[in-house]
């Protein structure tokens, strides 16, 4: 049998809004959430209610789009943290709805931690592979199905980016299931060596994104994630950040 690991219990006493909890990454996080001892506070579709069953009596859920200001008002009432996955479905602003209404209604000081991709850039520094352009080129054409609106996200994270909250906008890389292999490694730009294999497990990433509400060291950073058993995170791990 695997030994228990201490997970050290950081959140005792606080309470954290997960926005997108019954997605995929949402779910992670909560559960990690839980494991710190956070009080969680979930959001997600009303139709999505169901997904989060197995954490019924441990957490509160609230059903609503997460880009409605009055559901956003109310999940994150005195949260010491806010957790948002940015998602750029349809073509009515989700994600820079779901942003605008985080930082307008967390209380002051909260940490406010973000979820997007290696596409957003903070500084034009990051330097893309061909694959990751083209990928980028697609996303930004699948307007025209109207499905999809990767240019709010981008939206989202110029507000994100120009707010006085204590933000950090976490961009992860490619993702696999698969067991936790432990905390990502990070650097500012993509194209840095330590980040070249590209990809992340779920669960990491949503670790990353829990514990960076506890990291400082974090705030006003926009971190370019990957996983920290990778052979370009294994060979460069020294360098990274
Ligand atoms: N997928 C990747 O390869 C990848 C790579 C890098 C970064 N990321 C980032 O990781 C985060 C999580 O992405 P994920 O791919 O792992 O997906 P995910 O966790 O499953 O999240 C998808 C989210 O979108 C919601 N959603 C799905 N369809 C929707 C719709 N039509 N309208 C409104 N909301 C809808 C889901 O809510 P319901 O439960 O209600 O459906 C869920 O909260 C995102 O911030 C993404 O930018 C993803």
């Amino acid at each position: 049998m695997e030994p228990m690991e201490f997970v050290p219990q950081t959140g005792a006493g606080k309470r954290v809004c997960i926005v997108g909890a019954s997605g995929k990454l949402g779910r992670y996080m909560v559960q990690h959430a839980l494991d710190r001892g956070y009080e969680v506070v979930g959001v997600c579709r009303e139709k999505s209610v169901p997904k989060l069953d197995d954490y019924a009596d441990r957490i509160t859920v609230i059903g609503g789009r997460t880009n409605d200001r009055e559901v956003i008002e109310r999940a994150v009432d005195g949260c010491d943290a806010v957790l948002s996955v940015l998602v750029p479905w349809g073509v009515h602003d989700y994600s820079s709805g779901t942003a605008r209404a985080v930082m307008d209604f967390a209380k002051p000081g909260a940490r406010l931690v973000f979820s997007c991709g290696w596409h957003i850039t903070r500084d034009g520094r990051d330097k893309y592979s061909r694959g990751i352009k083209a990928a980028i080129a697609f996303a930004k054409l699948m307007r025209i199905t109207r499905l999809v609106d990767i240019a709010d996200q981008y939206r989202a994270a110029d507000l994100i980016f120009n707010s006085d909250t204590r933000w950090t906008l976490v961009r992860g890389s490619d993702l696999e299931e698969g067991p936790a292999q432990g905390l990502p490694v990070w650097s500012r730009h993509v194209g840095d060596p330590v980040l070249e294999s590209n990809m992340t497990r779920r669960t990491d990433f949503a670790r990353f994104m829990v514990e960076a509400a506890e990291n400082d060291e974090l705030v006003h950073e926009a971190p370019a994630i990957n996983g920290c058993k990778t052979p370009s995170a294994l060979a460069h791990a020294s360098e990274s950040a």
